[in-house]
């Protein structure tokens, strides 16, 4: 259905749970265990999916968190891709479990994911995920790549801590299929403070590399190609070029709420409803997405961090 900026919404992000294993400096407070924190049963995930699907959602994409620390995350696959009217099931991960679940998950319906990288260098990789393994998420995207027959890697840039690896990240796409996109660190949560010089603009990416080509824009994507090359470069740039005109998603927390815009404070409290009434509260969150988010060098509106609502 149309939002009321006449914008077509039919991109669902649904966040499964707001743990993760890994600790991003960006994105979840180091140390912090998440006590109690939210798991919506597959049943109630089952209900949201139908009801925005009711809506006109076509397209999801399970976040978390990370979505696959979930025992039970193949039967939320499998549930919410047998809904009728879903056309494309999709996650966004940090890549930890991929080598043994791709495969599963594509027979259960995910038709591809996303992943999350941002050092290809073990060391650094390991300390700014908090104690991630590289090798382990390296592995993952190649079975990935077998699986889903393509992936999407996603790298947030951030000014001196890993910008000396953009002409490593763009050379992947010589010899790989895959789009590499680079993402404008957003500050809100546990980055909001960070040092100015760690939020590059994502036009760093093509001072870097003017062999870059510009094509058609994909999502929330800016796409380039390095000539010659197999896969793609693309720039999610939400504070430099704004692409909410374009945007077409909704997103459900895990907690329960609908968010219109990432970066809204506005959220509509969705626990308790149910079938008619439920559907009709997803109707009015579309009806009332904001035209644009309100992101700005200074910060976001919401006071969630990112693993609270999932990207
Ligand atoms: P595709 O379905 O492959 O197009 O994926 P996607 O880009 O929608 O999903 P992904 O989870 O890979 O998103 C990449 C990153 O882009 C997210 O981690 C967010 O940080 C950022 N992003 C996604 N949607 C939005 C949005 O609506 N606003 C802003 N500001 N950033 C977004
Ligand atoms: N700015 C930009 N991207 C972020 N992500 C998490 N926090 C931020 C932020 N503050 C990204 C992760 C992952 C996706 C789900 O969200 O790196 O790619
Ligand atoms: Fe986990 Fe993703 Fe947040 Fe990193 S960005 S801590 S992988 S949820």
């Amino acid at each position: 259905m149309q939002d009321g900026q006449g914008r077509q919404i039919g991109y669902l992000r649904l966040s499964v749970t707001e743990q993760c294993n890994y600790r991003c400096g960006y994105c979840m407070p180091a140390g912090a265990p998440c006590a109690n924190s939210p798991r919506p049963s597959v049943e109630r995930l089952e209900e949201l999916a139908q009801a925005a699907v009711d809506c006109g959602v076509e397209k999801i994409r399970i976040t978390g968190g990370e979505p696959l620390i979930r025992d039970d995350i193949l039967d939320v696959c499998s549930t919410i891709a047998e809904i009728n009217g879903v056309k494309e099931l999709c996650l966004t991960t940090n890549g930890h479990y991929l080598s043994e679940l791709a495969e599963p998950l594509r027979q259960a319906g995910v038709s591809r994911v996303n992943i999350s990288i941002d050092s290809l260098r073990p060391e650094r990789f390991a300390q700014l995920t908090g104690g991630g393994d590289f090798h382990r998420v390296w592995a993952g995207i190649l079975e990935a790549e077998r699986v889903f027959g393509n992936v999407k890697l996603d790298v947030v840039l951030m000014g001196g801590i890993n910008d000396d690896e953009i002409l490593d990240f763009v050379d992947l796409t010589r010899y790989h299929p895959w789009a590499v996109r680079f993402i404008e660190l957003m500050p809100m949560g546990a980055c909001a403070n960070w040092d100015k010089g760690c939020f590059l603009s994502g036009d760093a990416v093509l001072a870097c590399c003017p062999q870059l080509v510009e094509g058609s824009p994909q999502g929330v994507a800016r796409r380039f190609r390095l000539p010659d090359a197999v896969g793609a470069v693309g720039l999610i740039a939400p504070l430099s070029h704004t692409f909410c005109h374009a945007c077409n998603r909704i997103r459900i927390t895990a907690d329960g709420y609908l968010k219109g815009c990432l970066h809204a404070k506005e959220e509509l409290d969705l626990t308790d409803l149910h079938g008619f009434a439920l559907q009709q509260a997803i109707t009015q969150g579309i009806l009332q997405k904001p035209a644009s988010h309100h992101l700005t060098q200074r910060g976001s509106d919401t006071p969630r961090r990112m693993h609270r609502i999932g990207g």
